[in-house]
């Protein structure tokens, strides 16, 4: 995938700041290791600013809105609030590594079904929500998938066609 190679180049990098100190995980399914001095940056601008995947969007930066949403070991968590410093050993997971999942693909048909999004700013995040909640359990009714979903706000108000789609894939 073309993101592995703009990968390595800027990590190679920041790895060659300090070669014996340096964080390592994996973005979507490819090795990232990045060196102790810029640990403290957060997730967020480290996946659109360095390695320029942008479906992951930023809004408040505040754990507020969950546009930012990533899968980190499989939970979904608000990019925005995690330092690199924390993600020794851990697996990310962006929308742009869901992309040739069959549940995904699923998701993003219904999705487009339902007409569930409006602007969009918030459809990443809900997305990831989304996977994360079909992946684990396929039997929710919709007052669980609506209080699941409460950490992702949209603005354009499109969360009942959301749920309709997250039921229609659980169907
Ligand atoms: S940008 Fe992370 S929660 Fe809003
Ligand atoms: S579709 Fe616009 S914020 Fe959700």
């Amino acid at each position: 995938m073309s993101v592995s190679g703009r990968m390595s180049s800027k990590l190679r990098k920041s790895s060659q700041i300090d070669m014996a100190k340096e964080i390592v995980f994996t973005l979507n399914s490819v090795k990232c290791t990045v060196a102790q001095e810029i640990s403290d940056q957060v997730l967020v601008h480290f996946i659109r600013d360095v390695l320029k995947l942008k479906a992951t969007k930023f809004g408040c930066g505040m754990d507020q809105c969950g546009a930012c949403k990533v899968l980190i070991d499989d939970q979904v968590r608000n990019s925005c609030q995690i330092y690199l410093s924390e993600l020794e050993g851990k697996s990310v997971m962006t929308l742009e590594g869901l992309q040739s999942s069959a549940k995904f693909i699923s998701l993003k048909n219904s999705f487009a079904h339902e007409n569930a999004a409006q602007c969009g700013f918030c459809t990443s995040g809900i997305l990831i929500t989304c996977f994360s909640l079909i992946s684990k359990n396929n039997h929710l009714s919709e007052k669980e998938i609506k209080e699941k979903l409460k950490d992702n706000l949209c603005r354009c108000g499109v969360h009942h066609k959301i749920l309709k789609s997250v039921v229609r894939v659980m169907n």
